[in-house]
């Protein structure tokens, strides 16, 4: 069993890493925002589709001093609303320390930009005004392309000699809420907390490789912990609870027990490995974390390794503690199905793939849950006929 498992579970990392290697080449603009960056003369530009689906054009150029001539673009569709672009001289590619150039859109149907500091205050929750930056920034506008609804930054930056270009960190935010010139509380999530990057202004070529890594390693963190803890846990629990006597014929009379034993097995090393790697995603952000899908995370792996261990103190039949040992080896196992569905769900939204996992999810739970159904009916019918065998049996044995 454990070699069908290891073969199983190659295919699926190397299915794996080809979905990455798909997902990693995505930044190509649209269109419409592509043609005005060309109007203008920008020579380079990058979607960021799955980051805000912010659109950033540029162009640099090295005389006296190195100008950086910036335009950068999303959709606000709420009736306020803010987009944040702006540089972070600082070692690393983060919200603090960044001097950003903010872009908003008023109630009274206004566009106003300007420039802002983003300080370490800002993050717990200081207001966000407008001030003077260290960057030497000139014809700051902030504006709406009907045509193309998109909303607009657009900049000159003259960056000194020092700064090196050909490796610098980017940061932008898109908000929903503004009041006045103060951009208020962006949304706490991963697409807001991945937009970052260490660029090349010089190619456009993205530095934060570890970012890309980032990325493939949540979608493998779902993907092996759907289909260990989700998927082919609950059926080796269909196998021990249904497919004791049939409908398959077990040639030997324990093999139903070998494979659970086996589905269990395999469930938990693609769970735990699924795990491994989320843990090294949770150490690995620094400045954000998701605490609930953490913790159920740690109790899925403790009990489902509790479960594993148990059966090695499996008392004996004929022992007066193995109804006990039963009771717990069940309803253990049961609540542990609740909580790795609770958590699956939370993990999707986390990675907001809500339109396409979820309901891939949904559809698997249910079948799951009809086959238990089903099973839990056939049983019971069965166990009344034959109650009403017995008692035929019976009253004719009398008569
Ligand atoms: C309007 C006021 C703002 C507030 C109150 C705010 C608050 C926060 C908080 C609390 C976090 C971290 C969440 C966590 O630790 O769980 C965060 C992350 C982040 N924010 Fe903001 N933010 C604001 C504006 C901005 C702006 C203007 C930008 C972009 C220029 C930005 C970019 C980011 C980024 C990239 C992250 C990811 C983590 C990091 O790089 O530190 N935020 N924000
Ligand atoms: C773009 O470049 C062309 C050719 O160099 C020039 O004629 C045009 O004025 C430039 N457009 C802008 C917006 O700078
Ligand atoms: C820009 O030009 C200066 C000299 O004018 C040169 O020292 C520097 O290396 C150039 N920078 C880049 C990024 O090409
Ligand atoms: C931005 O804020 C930081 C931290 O408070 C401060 O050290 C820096 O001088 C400010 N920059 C400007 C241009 O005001
Ligand atoms: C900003 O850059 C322009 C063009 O190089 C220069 O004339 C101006 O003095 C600079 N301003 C500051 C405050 O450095
Ligand atoms: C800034 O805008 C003014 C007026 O629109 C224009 O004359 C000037 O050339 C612009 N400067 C830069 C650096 O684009
Ligand atoms: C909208 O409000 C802002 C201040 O919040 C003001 O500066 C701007 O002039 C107003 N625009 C209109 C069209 O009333």
């Amino acid at each position: 069993m454990s070699s069908s498992c290891l073969i199983f579970f190659v295919s699926n990392s190397i299915f794996l890493l080809s979905l990455f290697s798909l997902t990693i080449h995505a930044h190509r603009c649209t269109e419409n925002f592509l043609s005005e960056t060309l109007s203008r003369n920008l020579t380079l530009c990058k979607r960021y589709k799955h980051r805000n689906g912010v659109e950033f054009g540029w162009k640099v150029e090295n005389t006296t001093t190195q100008t950086l001539q910036v335009m950068v673009g999303a959709r606000l569709d709420g009736e306020t609303g803010w987009l944040a672009w702006g540089l972070n001289l600082g070692p690393e590619p983060r919200m603090v320390g960044t001097q950003a150039l903010i872009g908003i859109k008023q109630t009274n149907g206004s566009f106003l930009g300007n420039t802002y500091n983003v300080t370490q205050y800002i993050k717990i929750g200081c207001n966000l005004l407008p001030t003077p930056i260290d960057l030497n920034v000139s014809n700051l506008t902030f504006g709406f392309l009907g045509h193309i609804q998109y909303h607009i930054i657009e900049a000159t930056i003259y960056l000194p000699q020092t700064v090196d270009i050909s490796r610098i960190n980017h940061v932008w935010q898109v908000g929903k809420v503004a009041i006045g010139m103060e951009p208020k509380f962006h949304e706490k999530t991963l697409k807001n907390y991945d937009s970052t990057e260490i660029i090349d202004l010089q190619t456009g070529t993205s530095l934060s490789i570890r970012s890309a890594r980032r990325h493939q390693a949540r979608v493998a963190h779902g993907i092996l912990s759907i289909i260990g803890w989700g998927v082919i846990l609950p059926i080796g629990v269909i196998i021990a609870r249904y497919f004791k006597k049939g409908p398959i014929h077990w040639n030997e009379h324990d093999q139903w027990k070998h494979a659970h034993k086996a589905c269990q097995a395999c469930g938990y090393i693609f769970g735990a490995t699924g795990w491994a790697i989320g843990l090294w995603l949770g150490n690995y952000s620094k400045y954000y974390s998701f605490p609930k899908h953490g913790a159920y995370g740690i109790s899925i792996f403790t009990f489902a390794t509790l479960q594993t261990l148990a059966l090695r103190l499996k008392p004996h039949k004929n022992d007066e503690l193995h109804t006990y040992w039963s009771i717990y080896h069940l309803s253990l196992g049961y609540a542990l199905l609740i909580v790795i569905c609770v958590n699956i769900f939370k993990g999707i939204k986390i990675l907001q793939e809500e339109e396409t996992w979820k309901p891939t999810y949904i559809a698997i739970i249910s079948s799951i849950a009809f086959i238990f159904f089903v099973f839990e009916i056939t049983n019971w019918i069965k166990f009344k006929v034959d109650q009403l065998k017995s008692k035929e049996e019976l009253s004719k044995q009398i008569h």
